[in-house]
């Protein structure tokens, strides 16, 4: 944890300086400069996939670059949270995933990633063209914003935020890939938290607010649906028959991806989890511009209570989870304003242009409806919150470092001490009284039920629905 500190100091000192040179920077670096850069990396790739001898002369030239801005190349701080066996690394891009159910295996094929992960985002895409996601027009009546020209610009003009998404998303889908190759019955639940936010701050190459993870990694067990981490000290551990929901987030430049699936080792949950992964895919395809979100909570409800699972001799009805919704994303936003219901609701409220919408959905072998139970591990900080009114200095110190490495994103009561904050129980009841950070413990279904999950995110660009987080594996 030590380390990590150390760590922070630099990064702050990094953006201190990038801070000074961003303004003077920006303006003198000619697109000359820009353009040889471009064609050197592309040299240099194309070099290294010929030979690794000249690898190692691509990483020298990198490590110049270390103090640039943005997505420029930066030496990985993250990098040696990892020390690689070279017997660990293979080159296919397939995986094995058949341990897990409902989950679908990783393809052989394309990918100049290793098995598990040796490179970060920048290093995988020099030319930062991201994977385009899963593109559907929008159907009958709006079908011409594919090929109408006015839309096209509009598209254009929209492009920080998608190019931030597919970004976001690559990452999201590799981050999980390595989940799923290491998470097995037996670990701890915080030891697989903390493997995946290693991994997750190497991918994406963390830095401060610019990009990093977007919400804790939520890892609820059966009954709990959503919002539980463990908090320290928390010594839980995933047993063969549980029901998992891995619910983590990326984000780029603000942009956040939230996407999320069921892990379960046990056949006897198939239909649980296939409720909740058909209920995901149907808001998914019934999500477009002009769709009323009240109509696609009915669709998603039919889906999902059309399964029944038996589970030890007792039959159950499959129910959505009633008080539980899919949510618009914004910049910094994980909540973004809108509500997308998943059971039937008299709500005529349309989804709009522009808008990105993570699509989730919970199956239930319970009541139903979910309410606030057990620790809390999840907060967020309020958008306009001040300190002035806290007279405790530890709340302040608090106050500031939230506000500087979360902003308006959310966080965990884990963090906190990796930031330093080892007793902040007193420190954090001072911003939850004085309403400038906001609790969300748990939310659970009745005692000895079963919750699935599966979650996707997507945006509705002027000319098509983009799908940016679905891949082989759901
Ligand atoms: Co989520
Ligand atoms: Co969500």
């Amino acid at each position: 944890m030590e380390d990590k500190k150390e760590e922070k100091k630099e990064e702050k000192k990094e953006e201190k300086k990038e801070e000074k040179k961003e303004k003077e920077e920006k303006k003198k670096e000619s697109d000359e400069e820009d353009e040889e850069e471009d064609t050197k990396k592309r040299e240099n790739q194309e070099e290294g996939k010929k030979k690794k001898k000249k690898k190692k002369h691509h990483k020298k030239k990198k490590k110049k670059d270390e103090n640039k801005i943005g997505d420029g190349p930066r030496e990985n701080p993250y990098r040696e949270l990892f020390k690689w066996d070279p017997k660990e690394v293979n080159n296919s891009r397939a995986q094995d995933n058949s341990r897990f159910r409902v989950i679908g295996s990783w393809k052989e094929g394309e990918w100049s990633q290793t098995n598990f992960p040796t490179k970060d985002i920048d290093e995988l895409f020099p030319n930062k063209d991201w994977p385009v996601g899963v593109l559907c027009d929008y159907g009958a009546d709006n079908i011409w914003r594919a090929t109408d020209k006015k839309k096209q610009e509009l598209d254009k003009l929209q492009e920080f935020d998608l190019l931030s998404l597919r970004k976001g998303a690559e990452c999201h889908k590799q981050i999980r890939k390595y989940a799923q190759r290491f998470i097995k019955p037996g670990m701890k639940m915080i030891d697989i938290c903390i493997e995946l936010e290693k991994m997750l701050k190497f991918i994406t190459n963390a830095h401060g607010l610019d990009c990093g993870q977007s919400f804790p990694t939520g890892c609820s067990l059966n009954d709990v649906a959503a919002h539980y981490t463990p908090n320290p000290g928390d010594d839980t551990v995933l047993n063969a028959d549980d029901v998992c929901k891995l619910d983590f987030g990326t984000h780029v430049n603000g942009f956040v991806i939230d996407c999320a699936f069921t892990i379960a080792f046990n056949p006897i949950y198939d239909n649980l989890l296939m409720a909740s992964k058909e209920g995901t895919n149907t808001g998914v395809k019934l999500a477009g511009i002009d769709a009323r979100l009240g109509e696609i909570g009915e669709g998603i409800q039919e889906v999902i209570e059309s399964y029944e699972v038996e589970i030890k001799g007792k039959t159950h009805k499959i129910k959505a989870i009633k008080n539980l919704c899919g949510h618009t994303v914004g910049q910094y936003k994980v909540h973004a304003g809108k509500s997308v219901p998943i059971v039937k609701k008299n709500d005529d409220t349309k989804m709009e242009e522009g808008e990105m919408y993570a699509i989730e959905t919970f199956a239930s072998t319970g009541k139903g409806s979910v309410f606030d139970n057990g620790d809390c591990s999840h907060y967020m900080m309020e958008e306009y919150a001040t300190p002035d009114k806290l007279r405790n200095d530890k709340a302040k110190a608090l106050y500031h470092h939230i506000k500087n490495n979360y902003s308006t994103l959310a966080w965990c009561r884990r963090w906190l001490d990796e930031g330093g904050f080892k007793n902040h129980s007193l420190a954090l009841r001072h911003l939850i009284d004085h309403e400038i950070v906001t609790p969300y413990p748990p939310l659970c279904d009745v005692e000895g039920s079963y919750v699935s999950q599966f979650e996707h995110t997507l945006i509705l660009r002027p000319t098509m629905k983009e799908v940016v987080t679905i891949a082989d594996d759901y």
